[in-house]
């Protein structure tokens, strides 16, 4: 029988929908405690998983020894000291995003890790879905080619009511940043995952839709080292929300679905650039595994990866770092003006963080 995995989830906004995750596998984990300084917040949300502890205190969590993982869900200038205290505490962690608010903090929690001989995996939940997997499959029998261009579209509506609800919102102390940090890290993750990391960017970013500190828009340009040549639209000024993504690569063209949280769990559209090619890329479409969406497919793969099997495509640091590195240098070209080169050095001006540099 495989090992049930026993979790903490620490913070219940978010950390709400990482329980309803945990509670579809129950031969997979047991939620043994829900951990918020809001209690009756956190007792609200126990109620999906009778039997699991509520405390209130950090500590309580990282003294029970039978606890192998901890799951961020806090505000995210928590996120970085939280993770290395768990780490030390010999657990390993699940991390929300943002991982931290810079490219050293990122550094010093792999080192941690490493040193505690435990895994950290960043939250990228998007790339869980059959669809996403099936262009991958695509990609490894060379049915895409080079591709082309990626357009990308984060246009999520947030009003006052999203800000007043959680005071850290729209604040650089609290959030670490705005719109580039929070909601358009999960595409440009699925963009970096598909066709390689980021090597230059151009970006604009200014705060034009509600009255806050942090950006809300954004307009940048990126190539990546397949030579991807990516936009991305970016706005908390919506009417509704959506999240869509489209490459065109030189055999295919792939259009995403555009449900914002979830954009991979509803079909996609595959259109071979060559007609008489279009039944070879439908029958590996149809034949792609079901891949369960969001949560319960990254919570599966990291019980894979704990237990030895293979998993399917797990996030790892490296991609939380290429992620901070890639926020980075949005900042840095949004405010000099200039096209920025990636990797950046690790004595980059903003490697200590772009809110006060
Ligand atoms: N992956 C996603 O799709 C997704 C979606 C929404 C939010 N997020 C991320 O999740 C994180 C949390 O966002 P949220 O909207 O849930 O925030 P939130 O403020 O609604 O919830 C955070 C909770 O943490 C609790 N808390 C604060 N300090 C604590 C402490 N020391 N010990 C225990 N509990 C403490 C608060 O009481 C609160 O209930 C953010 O980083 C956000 O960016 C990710």
């Amino acid at each position: 029988m495989l090992k049930r995995i026993r979790v903490a989830v620490i913070g219940t906004g978010i950390g709400r929908q990482h329980i309803v995750g945990y509670a579809e596998l129950p031969d997979l984990f047991e939620v043994a405690y829900i951990c918020d300084l809001n209690r009756e917040r956190a007792e609200e949300a126990a109620q999906l998983v009778p039997g699991t502890q509520v405390v209130t205190d950090f500590a309580e969590v990282l003294a029970d020894a039978t606890v192998d993982i901890v799951d961020i869900c806090l505000p995210p200038r928590m996120h970085a000291p939280f993770t290395i205290t768990a780490l030390k505490a010999g657990k390993h962690v699940i991390c929300e995003k943002p991982l931290a608010g810079s490219m050293a903090d990122v550094r010093r929690i792999k080192t941690a890790a490493e040193e505690a001989n435990r895994h950290v995996f960043p939250v990228f939940q998007y790339r869980y879905g059959t669809s996403y997997y099936a262009l991958h499959d695509l990609k490894k029998l060379g049915l895409l080619g080079r591709p082309y261009v990626l357009s990308m579209e984060t246009h999520w509506q947030r009003t006052p009511s999203y800000y007043e609800e959680q005071p850290w919102r729209g604040t650089w102390a609290g959030e670490l940043g705005g719109v580039l940090v929070s909601h358009a890290c999960h595409i440009h993750n699925l963009a970096t995952h598909l066709v390689g990391p980021i090597t230059q960017v151009a970006a604009f970013a200014e705060t034009r839709v509600n009255t806050v500190e942090t950006e809300d828009c954004a307009a940048i340009a990126m190539r990546s080292s397949e030579g991807a040549m990516i936009t991305s639209s970016v706005t908390l000024g919506g009417a509704g929300n959506l999240t869509r993504f489209r490459a065109c690569f030189e055999h295919l063209t792939v259009t995403s679905s555009d449900e914002p949280y979830q954009v991979c769990s509803v079909p996609w559209r595959f259109v071979a650039a060559d007609p008489a090619r279009q039944a070879e890329v439908d029958a590996i479409v149809a034949a792609a595994p079901h891949i369960p969406p969001r949560f319960p497919g990254f919570f599966t793969d990291i019980h894979r990866r704990l237990t030895g099997q293979p998993d399917f495509f797990l996030p790892e640091i490296e991609e939380s770092y290429h992620s901070i590195e890639l926020i980075t240098a949005f900042y840095d070209s949004a405010r000099s003006g200039r096209i920025v080169s990636l990797p950046l050095p690790h004595d980059h001006p903003m490697a200590e963080g772009w809110i006060n540099a």
